[in-house]
């Protein structure tokens, strides 16, 4: 086996900086160690099919300012739980083995995985099985455990804060109360941090669930010493307490197929209804996943990239490179898809926000 030639692949969701990862992991692995990059086509999909392609250095000029991926992403194939139709009929079959077989096929010596936690889930399994994995941590949502921040979130976040910025001097103008419903799953990562960055007057949280009573309380107070307007900044995840999230919709996707969407609708309607004050609401959606990256997310990206192929070229495995304490380290895979990284409704970022006047409507 030729321990140089490495396979590369992106998973889940898409976010800004897959395409710099990438392009660290082909430019390094090529001039520093000479080995052979193939990147697998539409995540696990493309080990699970054999499509590849090999990555040289013409390929991946350019695109450190891309968003998306070059290589194509699913969240849909899991090779342990993977969709087939046999006589039209829908059937989940574990196509792990052909996986394997796959990898040996491509005299692949190791894998790089850059996903969130599902994509790292199954290269933690891929790992049980004797595959040798090092895992890249990504997600607009920052909610992986074991490092302090993925790439991604901080683009979305630039993203977010642009559009309550600009809702501003229209919520201003108009004496409304606008609501921006922001990405993230079950943690409020977004939603808090680009709250604190474009000035909002509430923001809700799925850590700490809301009252609509105390909503409207803050705007009335806001509105009874002359501010006629209020920024409300709702997490998708985000629920009224005693209650529940809001779904938008069940997908075709086997580890994860609830998305979130329509709590921003909701608090909208309760607050123009108990406030008899205006109100407008904007849902940002896969803005936030699109466009080029931050310089933040493409200097993390850059290293996280640098790092894993650097593990791999000093033949570590079963781990995800991480940030901690502004340096990139190594963390076991397991321990980083034990549980999701959630905002804690103690901590200081919460504490500063409530000094500074934001209301968490709890
Ligand atoms: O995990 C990233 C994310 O963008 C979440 O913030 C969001 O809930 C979800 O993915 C949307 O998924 P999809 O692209 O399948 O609609």
């Amino acid at each position: 086996m030729n321990n140089k030639r490495i396979g590369v692949l992106t998973g889940g969701g898409d976010c800004p900086g897959l395409n710099a990862v990438i392009r660290a992991i082909v430019k390094q692995g090529i001039t520093e160690y000479g080995m052979e990059i193939t990147g697998l086509i539409d995540g696990y999909k493309g080990l699970i099919e054999n499509n590849s392609k090999v990555l040289r250095l013409k390929d991946i000029s350019g695109i450190l300012t891309r968003g998306g991926t070059i290589l194509g992403t699913s969240n849909r194939d899991n090779p342990f739980q993977y969709q087939t139709e046999n006589n039209g009929k829908k059937e989940i079959k574990d196509v792990s083995e052909q996986v394997l077989e796959n990898i040996k096929k491509l005299n692949l010596s190791s894998l790089i995985v850059i996903g969130g936690d599902g994509s790292l889930k199954i290269a933690n399994e891929l790992y049980k099985k004797g595959v040798p994995i090092v895992g890249v941590p990504k997600t607009i949502d920052n909610d992986l455990s074991c490092t302090e921040i993925t790439f991604g979130f901080d683009t979305a976040l630039v993203t977010a804060t642009e559009a309550i910025d600009k809702l501003h001097s229209t919520a201003e103008s108009h004496h409304r109360v606008m609501i921006v419903e922001v990405m993230g799953r079950n943690a409020g990562w977004i939603a808090l941090h680009s709250g604190i960055a474009g000035g909002a007057d509430l923001i809700l949280l799925p850590e700490m669930p809301f009252s609509i009573d105390k909503i409207c309380k803050k705007v009335i107070e806001r509105h009874s010493i002359g501010k006629k307007f209020s920024i409300v900044v709702v997490a998708e995840g985000a629920y009224e307490a005693g209650s529940s999230v809001v779904v938008k919709k069940i997908v075709n996707d086997i580890s994860m197929p609830v998305r979130l969407g329509g709590i921003g609708n909701r608090v909208g309607d309760e607050i123009e209804k108990k406030t008899g004050i205006e109100t407008r609401v904007t849902v940002l959606g896969h803005l936030q996943r699109g466009g080029t990256p931050s310089a933040f997310d493409r200097i993390l990206a850059t290293r996280f990239g640098s790092m894993a192929v650097k593990m791999v070229n000093e033949e570590k495995s079963g781990i995800m490179v991480a940030l901690k304490n502004a340096e990139i380290v190594s963390v076991p895979i397991e321990e980083a898809i034990q549980k999701p990284k959630y905002i804690d409704p103690e901590s200081q970022i919460i504490n500063i926000a409530r000094s500074i006047g934001i209301s968490f409507g709890n």
